[in-house]
């Protein structure tokens, strides 16, 4: 399709413009009004249709010809709660906030693409829906969109994304298919013991101990119970109880999250979470109250869609595919792939030699921008193969 390379290099500039510009100006979860006036401000100049949805999400419509398939490419467009300490002519203007996973430049990526499309609408034989997605770090912006219909009218047969990704080196492309990324669930519990004095503990049931003993059987949920070919992950990250050395606690607050990519494991885990609390603080005296939250399930990709990305990426990078790139971090791109087949990538951002590889969340996070340019060729590449393909290929019906 099209001379891809040597037009997107022209488009290059205008992609470092406007990630900067986003990445002056971060914007948390559903808050993102500048970033979505600022994609809008872009689609009206360029005459791209589009519609707003879940107040700050954005879907533009480029109508192409030949056939009746839609292809959605998602982008999210939020940023993170952390101060950032870059010291760039770009760096975050808003306190606190920082586009610290790579948002700003899966936006300006998304524009880049949807520039590129229209300008070859003709040639287009196809539609392509380019979805903005507000708050993918929290509290989750696909499924409210997925809800609200952005992939009905028309109705989308399969979506692609990316994650700039500073684990992987520039010039690489991480994918597979099956699981990518792992599903995400959080859980509080509280456990309550007697509090007492420090030097008669008969007289008391210890929260410190009752939550220490729950914290090391949480350890067998992976060890001991889990298939040791699938992965996943049972962490506590937070344990606060007592207040003075000669106290015996009354209460133990425990937070913690579990990943894994095996959606046969939603259960399972769920299940012996509640089963050890509740035995460790039965054998104790204790009792307990437990929150556990499902958010996010396995980022899961299709065989068919993977195929087409792999094939993509071994002519537009030419350097490496890597091809078995998973992570136990969780992404909320998985709505739509439950929802219609697609395949999410990672394009791999860190240039080590220029003090770009930093990791995802950390407040000195920056990516090579070279990487924008990749970005909209990957997806303008994959539109063109996936509407010349058969059109069994994931159609949606
Ligand atoms: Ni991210």
């Amino acid at each position: 399709m099209f001379g891809v390379r040597s037009e997107i290099l022209q488009l290059q500039p205008s992609l470092v413009r406007w990630r900067r510009h986003l990445h002056r100006f971060p914007e948390l979860g559903f808050k993102e009004k500048q970033t979505s006036a600022f994609i809008q401000e872009h689609l009206k100049e360029w005459g791209i249709p589009y519609f707003v949805v879940v107040g700050t999400g954005v879907v533009a419509t480029i109508e192409g010809h030949t056939t009746d398939r839609v292809l959605a490419i998602r982008a999210d467009m939020d940023a993170l709660p952390i101060q950032e300490a870059n010291i760039t002519d770009y760096r975050s203007q808003i306190d606190g906030i920082m586009h610290a996973c790579g948002h700003d430049g899966h936006t300006a990526i998304a524009m880049g693409t949807a520039y590129y499309l229209w300008q070859h609408r003709q040639e287009l034989k196809g539609t392509v829906k380019i979805l903005f997605q507000p708050a993918e770090e929290s509290p989750g912006g696909a499924k409210p969109m997925i809800e609200a219909g952005v992939l009905q009218n028309p109705r989308v047969d399969a979506i692609l994304g990316l994650h700039i990704w500073n684990n992987l080196p520039l010039g690489t492309i991480g994918v597979k298919p099956g699981a990518l990324m792992a599903a995400v669930e959080i859980f509080d519990c509280t456990i309550t013991g007697r509090g007492g004095h420090g030097a008669i503990p008969h007289q008391t049931i210890d929260a410190v101990v009752v939550g220490a003993q729950v914290v090391n059987a949480l350890q067998t949920i992976v060890s001991r119970n889990i298939d040791p070919l699938d992965s996943a992950v049972v962490t506590i990250g937070k344990f606060q109880s007592g207040h003075a050395p000669n106290v015996i606690a009354n209460t133990a607050e425990l937070s913690g999250t579990v990943r894994y990519f095996n959606p046969q494991l939603e259960h399972l885990i769920r299940q012996r979470v509640e089963q050890i609390i509740r035995g460790v603080c039965d054998c104790h005296g204790a009792t307990y109250a437990l929150d556990y939250k499902k958010y996010y399930p396995p980022v899961v990709n299709d065989p068919a869609m993977t195929s087409l990305v792999q094939a993509v990426a071994a002519e537009t990078i030419e350097s490496s595919v890597i091809p078995e790139c998973a992570t136990l971090a969780a992404e909320d791109m998985s709505f739509f792939l439950q929802t219609v087949p697609g395949c999410f990538f990672f394009l791999g951002s860190a240039n080590a030699a220029k003090g770009l590889d930093y990791p995802h969340h950390h407040p000195r996070f920056d990516f090579d921008e070279t990487v924008l340019g990749i970005g909209v060729e990957m997806f303008v590449r994959c539109t063109d193969r996936f509407f010349s393909s058969h059109p069994t290929l994931c159609q949606n019906k």
